[in-house]
């Protein structure tokens, strides 16, 4: 993400807009690039980036917007691009967790200016370390490719070094060409994957449905093929019986992989100027502001609501399903005497 930046001339002072629920990478990438993350409210239907929140935050001084596919979702890519037309923004897909996820059809990354996708070893495809990136034009990849790679000049679409073009500025996030080479055979295997992940998470979505106190996110109509990182339910704590943190350590003592999530990105203390001492933070303090930043969709999701399971959920069969819906409905089942004794190892630490 920040390389597409880079390649897109954005820098110094420019404000890129980010969703304030993810992986506070997605947020770092434009202050590595010198650029400002204004950190917008997501929707809560879907936990991605509220393209309504979007419109309310462009200034004159915006140039880009990083939409994340987040957990099993996919931002509203088309309200997204329409912004992105009317005020001259470049489109960064953060698709970390969506390959292969498709859109009214269209590979997720394909969308947007850029596509930016993680291969790093918890992703559904990982070579160990590294990325891939998507570019929509041969020229933004010829500069994406020479930033990559120390500044070399690269030709037209990326390719090999071209000596007639000048160098430019660059780092080093080559991907090695073993990695490369795991990515050539995991992709072979994955749309088998992503196929299992998806008809069991469909079997999952009947099963939850009927669970009281639990919210599917909104799977949009144009959102056409899912393939997920995580799958992300919601609940209502007290229809449910208990707060989200109980309920995914029980899923846990259950032998069930469950997490609560990331932080709202205003409660990430490493932005701040005074503990990060980052560049960006320190020149525009008046952004990280986070006390007086409003966000109660990410803090609700955050503090109170989500539900991450882990893809191995979805990769075992109808019976991997049948036993996490079975451990959520024995919890449930004993709301009670779990939230008591929750509340007494919380007496006893205080
Ligand atoms: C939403 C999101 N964006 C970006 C990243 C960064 O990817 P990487 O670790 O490959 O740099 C991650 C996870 O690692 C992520 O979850």
């Amino acid at each position: 993400m920040e390389v597409a930046l880079r390649a897109a001339g954005i820098g110094w002072g420019d404000e890129v807009i980010v969703p304030a629920y993810t992986f506070q990478a997605t947020a770092s990438a434009p202050m590595a690039a010198g650029a400002i993350p204004v950190i917008v409210d997501v929707h809560p239907e879907n936990y991605c980036i509220d393209p309504g929140e979007i419109e309310k935050a462009i200034t004159p001084k915006t140039r880009a917007v990083i939409p994340v596919h987040l957990g099993s979702n996919m931002a509203d890519m088309d309200a997204i691009m329409a912004l992105a037309e009317k005020h001259n923004l470049i489109v960064i897909e953060d698709c970390a967790h969506a390959h292969g996820a498709k859109w009214n059809g269209r590979g997720a990354g394909t969308i947007g200016h850029f596509g930016s996708f993680s291969l790093q070893s918890s992703k559904t495809l990982t070579t160990g370390e590294g990325g891939i990136l998507l570019c929509r034009t041969p020229e933004l990849a010829a500069k994406a490719a020479s930033i990559i790679d120390c500044g070399r000049p690269h030709a037209l679409g990326g390719g090999p070094e071209d000596d007639s073009q000048e160098y430019q500025v660059g780092g080093n996030f080559r991907l090695s060409e073993i990695a490369a080479a795991l990515a050539l055979v995991g992709i072979e295997r994955f749309p088998a994957q992503a196929k299992e992940r998806e008809a069991m998470a469909d079997y999952m979505e009947e099963a939850l449905s009927e669970i009281p106190g639990i919210r599917l996110l909104r799977r949009d109509p144009r959102h056409t093929t899912r393939s997920f990182y995580r799958y992300i339910f919601a609940i209502h704590p007290e229809e449910f019986g208990m707060e989200h943190d109980l309920l995914c350590g029980a899923l846990e003592a259950e032998g069930i992989e469950a997490w609560t999530g990331y932080e709202a990105m205003n409660h990430y203390t490493l932005f701040q100027p005074q503990k990060s001492k980052l560049a960006v933070p320190s020149a525009f303090p008046e952004y990280f502001d986070f006390k007086n930043m409003e966000l109660p969709t990410a803090q609700r999701a955050c503090e109170h609501e989500a539900v991450w399971l882990e893809e191995n959920v979805f990769r075992a069969g109808p019976k991997g399903v049948d036993d996490a819906v079975a451990a959520i409905k024995k919890i449930q089942a004993n709301a009670g005497k779990l939230n008591e004794a929750a509340e007494e190892l919380r007496k006893k630490s205080t």
